[in-house]
């Protein structure tokens, strides 16, 4: 578990991984079975505060529930103040790998050694409207990066542009061994630019809980990426 766990998610093929916001929590172990089904490589947690960002999820006993019902990698996003003060808890909860957003810490690098010192993978994420700058220099550190392309806080918003430009920027700057992840209004109108953008991990909420068949749609988005990423069309 944990950081070796989440390393089975450094894959040259770009993946789908499911955000856990947008799901029937009445039927949380339908809805894990349906996308193990669905043949996915892990699950994107979506905690949120109510203070980093105007809305509320979920917390630990969330991320422990769904410990219990799965193997597989848990990619845990913590939109919420104070993050630092609660990684032991989120590595005790079953947590595989924990992404803070640059604008709730003060110094990435010594989050990421935190994290890695708790066992977790250490990803470090940026809003629309923060630069790239606000990452700062430390991104080796880190086994991934996400770039938001909405602003944090809720699914269903439209895809914003400007994170293909901070994917393209990123693909030069950090690792190959570092994934770079986006997140907000990835579907099948946006998947093959992300890809084609250097994005791995694609995280999808409403194109994949808003469809009538989680496999078929996860399905099509990945073959939909995997053709961006290769530079051809499948889909036109
Ligand atoms: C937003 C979350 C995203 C969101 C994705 O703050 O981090 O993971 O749920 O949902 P869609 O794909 O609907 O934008
Ligand atoms: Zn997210």
């Amino acid at each position: 578990m944990g950081r070796e766990l989440f390393a089975t998610l450094l894959n040259p093929e770009p993946r789908v991984l499911p955000s856990l916001l947008l799901c029937d929590f009445g039927n949380l172990e339908r809805e894990v079975r349906r996308l193990e089904e669905a043949g996915v490589v892990g699950l994107h947690l979506d905690v949120m505060d109510g203070v980093f960002v105007p809305n509320f999820t979920y917390g630990l006993t969330i991320v422990e529930a769904i410990r219990r019902l799965t193997r597989l990698p848990l990619d845990v996003h913590l939109m919420m103040v104070n993050p630092e003060s609660y990684i032991s808890q989120f590595a005790a909860a079953g947590a595989d790998s924990l992404t803070v957003h640059c604008e709730a810490i003060e110094d990435p690098r010594a989050a990421a050694q935190r994290i890695h010192a708790a066992g977790l993978a250490a990803g470090l994420a940026l809003n629309p409207a923060t630069s790239l700058d606000r990452l700062g220099s430390d991104l080796g550190e880190f086994d991934l990066v996400l770039v938001m392309s909405v602003p944090a806080g809720f699914g269903g918003q439209p895809f914003q542009s400007v994170a293909l430009d901070k994917l393209r920027i990123l693909r030069g700057r950090v690792p190959a061994s570092t994934i770079l992840e986006v997140d907000g209004g990835v579907n099948m109108r946006t998947i093959a630019d992300c890809a084609r953008a250097g994005a791995r991990l694609h995280v999808v909420g409403s194109a994949i809980f808003h469809s009538a068949d989680y496999r078929t749609s996860i399905r099509d988005l990945e073959a939909t990426a995997s053709a961006g990423f290769r530079g051809i069309s499948e889909f036109n």
